[in-house]
């Protein structure tokens, strides 16, 4: 059963279009993030499902329910920003305890709910301190914890950890996930984040101009990316233009001729025309010459950047010094590759990939 059901959405601030056939769904307990870039209308789509934006055409079914004539205190949705919005001039035990109270819940069902999620975000030796003597992580699980004591059905979510730390950020990311397990509510993500929208999500929805440029599993928007945009936006990736001079279907063997001229791709999914775009994953690149000779080029190193983890090459392919945007290629730990040389890679054929996008 879908909990959320979204059915092209239009929504313009003017003559500005903000929301374009926007058709999404979201499962009981499914964490769906809504990954793009500023602007592209996430937090707009949030606020629309939350019913503060009403849509000029289209609909928002919660559990069933056309939400049109519901208003935004009668959904089963609780919202959590990135800017914490908590009361200054409440204790955390009362911010947390603010919706319940709004909903008339009595004193000591109010203390008992407050005092379990406290517990559960870490937050029970903080309970009568101001937001203001807490951290910034402190005061995102204030308003996380809020957000959880109406039990809402959807949780939404606008960016909710920006403005904390790296290694913070990757801890209230797991605490959320593991929030949502335990709570069961639908979760609505929204974030720029290409790393917190693949870690956490069941569905990654990637947005770009108002429209849904793909919904997949983090797999499918990473490893099957329909075009360049999701291709770009869910990771690092080195783009061709590919004419397909061999093409057999039927094992999904193909020969392209491309920048680095004839190579080897498998692939499961055909090219769509003759002329496409394909790409391969930075992490893609093997050093030297594989079993597969037919793939291996040498390439001009023109930077190097070492990244702790990762060595990570900046890379033309041979006899051409720029490509359309510069190529990547990154290598686990440290090697001694530096800047001008040339060296040899090869690029595993099942490694490019065609995308659903045809060029001239
Ligand atoms: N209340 C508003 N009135 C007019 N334009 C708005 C309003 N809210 C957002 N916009 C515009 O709509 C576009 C999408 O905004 P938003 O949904 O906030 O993007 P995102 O959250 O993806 O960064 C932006 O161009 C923004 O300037
Ligand atoms: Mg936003």
């Amino acid at each position: 059963m879908n909990t959320l059901e979204i059915h092209d959405a239009r929504l313009a601030f003017g003559d500005f279009i903000v929301l374009d056939g926007i058709t999404l769904r979201a499962a009981k307990g499914e964490f769906v993030s809504l990954l793009g870039p500023s602007g592209c209308g996430k937090t707009t789509l949030l606020k629309a499902i939350a019913g503060f934006y009403p849509l000029d055409s289209g609909s928002i079914v919660i559990n069933q329910q056309d939400m049109r004539p519901v208003k935004p205190e009668h959904r089963d949705t609780a919202m959590c920003f990135q800017s914490y919005a908590l009361f200054p001039h409440l204790t955390v035990a009362e911010n947390i305890g603010f919706g319940l109270k709004q909903k008339k819940t009595d004193k000591a069902g109010i203390n008992e709910c407050v005092t379990k999620i406290a517990e559960q975000v870490s937050l029970n030796a903080h309970l009568q301190k101001m937001p203001s003597q807490l951290s910034g992580g402190q005061q995102q699980r204030v308003a996380l914890a809020r957000a959880l004591a109406v039990r809402p059905e959807i949780m939404l979510f606008d960016e909710p950890l920006s403005n904390l730390d790296a290694c913070l950020r990757d801890q209230v990311r797991l605490e959320i996930r593991q929030l949502q397990r335990q709570h069961g509510f639908t979760a609505v993500y929204v974030t720029h984040d290409r790393a917190e929208a693949l870690s956490m999500s069941d569905v990654v929805v990637v947005m770009n101009g108002g429209v849904i440029e793909q919904a997949g599993t983090p797999e499918e928007v990473y490893f099957h990316p329909v075009n360049r945009f999701v291709a770009g936006f869910v990771g690092q990736a080195n783009f061709m233009k590919a004419r397909v001079v061999l093409r057999d279907e039927a094992r999904g063997y193909y020969h392209i001729d491309c920048v680095l001229g004839l190579m080897e791709v498998n692939s499961p999914t055909p090219p769509v025309a003759d002329m496409v775009y394909a790409f391969w994953r930075p992490e893609d690149a093997l050093p030297g010459k594989t079993d597969n000779s037919l793939n291996c080029r040498s390439f001009e190193v023109s930077a190097v950047s070492f990244l702790g983890n990762l060595s990570e090459l900046q890379v033309s392919p041979p006899g051409h010094h720029q490509t359309e945007s510069p190529w990547l290629i990154q290598l686990v730990g440290h090697n001694c590759i530096r800047k001008g040389e040339q060296v040899d890679f090869t690029i595993p054929p099942d490694k490019i990939r065609f995308l659903q996008e045809s060029c001239e």
